[in-house]
Parts: structure tokens; C-alpha cells; sequence
């Protein structure tokens, strides 16, 4: 498997790029609008297709590139079918495979950050979006947020891989690359160490977190693809 990680660093966000090495298929997750020429440069030198773009969630903060891959270079474009984005060209739910060459991409539903939320589990490592960040989760105080059904994603679709499973996060704000289930089970700091569900909710509900400084921009230009 072929496996990169980009930074955009406005908004501190990760796309992955996987590709089957025998296929030549490549596909990205989370790609931002401004970074699409790094991806361009990335696939022609390593001589790579790209057949799918894939949002793990309709994002607030930074837009996506979907819509401009998909011009671009013929991709199609994933996300969850709750995402309620009407351009997207495949509506996936709990349980759906992609398939890139040898890869099997297994979607993994994780609402409660958005409930469009999805998690891509495949060869040992997870793409958890903003479902679970390192030391950390998405917050859930804007778009259908909920810290109940977030608690929930996180124990039964995330904590129940491996602890060797490696955990890539859209997102990082202090430029850690990535983590393993086992030791967010232990250390993260809003759901480790066997933190309940009532404990999560009332500490998620006095974050008191400001205003994201994208949301207008970004959320209904998600919502068309990032046209
Ligand atoms: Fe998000």
C-alpha cells in the first residue's frame, strides 16, 4: 500500500492519500480546496489513478476539494448518505467497503460530532475524522453535535479495533501525526481512562469553545461539493 499524509495548515487539517500498489488506484480522504496541486503533483509523480475522493464528515472548517478532483481527474466523490449533500456520486453507510485495488476500505458509521460522521477503517489503521482526535474529540455544540451519540461512535465503532490499530485524526493541532486506539483508550483526556458517558456529556457541555471562524464560508460550500 502507498500511504501519504498532507497538512493544511489553516485549518490543521489531514487528508490521506492510500493507493493500491499493484492497481495504481489511489484514494484521498478529507482533501482541501487550496491543496489540490500538491495531490496533483503527489499522484503523477508516483504514477497513481485517483478513483475516489472521501469526506469523512461535511466539514465547518476548511472546504472540501471534492468537486474540483472530481473536474479534475474523473474521481468519484463519497461521503455518508445522512451528509445530505446532494453532489455526491456515492452515498455510503455503516458497513460499506470501498475497494481500491487489493485495499478494502471498510466505512465505519461515528455520528455525534455531525451525523454524517464516518470512520475508514483498512489494514490496521483508522481515518477517524473529527469523530476522535488525538488527546481529544470533534465538539458537539454546532451541526447536529451530540456527546451521547459522540460517546457512543467512539466506544463501539472505534474502541472495539485492536489497540494496535493506528488512529489518523482529521485534524491536529499540535503537530502530532497520529496515535493507536489502545492509547487513546488510556489517555485521552475527555475519554480515557474508562471515562463514563454522563462524565463525557457534562464535561463536552462546558467546553465553551468559540465560534468556528469558517462555518459560513465553509459549511454551504461543503454542501454543494466545494463548487
Ligand atoms: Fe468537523
Amino acid at each position: 500500500m502507498i500511504f501519504h499524509q498532507f497538512f493544511e495548515a489553516d485549518s490543521s487539517t489531514y487528508t490521506y492519500l492510500l493507493a493500491s500498489e499493484q492497481t495504481r488506484e489511489a484514494v484521498l480522504i478529507d482533501p482541501v480546496i487550496s491543496e489540490v496541486e500538491q495531490y496533483a503533483a503527489f499522484l503523477e509523480q508516483h504514477d497513481l489513478q485517483l478513483v475516489y475522493s472521501l469526506d469523512t464528515h461535511v466539514h465547518a472548517d476548511h472546504i472540501t476539494a471534492a468537486n474540483e478532483l472530481r473536474t479534475r481527474f474523473g474521481c468519484k466523490t463519497v461521503l455518508h448518505r445522512n451528509s445530505g449533500v446532494v453532489c455526491g456520486d456515492i452515498f455510503i453507510t455503516d458497513g460499506s467497503a470501498i475497494r481500491v485495488g487489493e485495499l478494502l476500505i471498510e466505512a465505519r458509521y461515528t455520528p455525534g460530532h455531525t451525523n454524517a460522521c464516518t470512520s475508514y477503517v483498512v489494514n490496521g489503521m483508522v481515518f477517524t475524522g473529527d469523530a476522535l482526535l488525538i488527546d481529544g474529540c470533534g465538539r458537539t455544540d454546532f451541526q447536529e453535535g451530540n456527546p451521547a451519540t459522540l460517546y457512543d461512535s467512539i466506544h463501539l465503532q472505534i474502541f472495539s479495533l485492536p489497540d494496535d490499530t493506528l488512529v489518523y485524526p482529521g485534524h491536529d493541532y499540535k503537530g502530532r501525526v497520529s496515535s493507536t486506539v489502545g492509547q487513546e483508550k488510556r489517555n485521552n483526556s475527555r475519554l480515557g481512562q474508562g471515562r463514563t458517558k454522563a462524565e463525557f456529556i457534562t464535561l463536552m457541555q462546558n467546553l465553551k469553545l468559540p465560534y468556528p471562524k469558517h462555518i459560513d464560508v465553509a459549511l454551504p460550500a461543503n454542501k454543494v461539493c466545494g463548487k
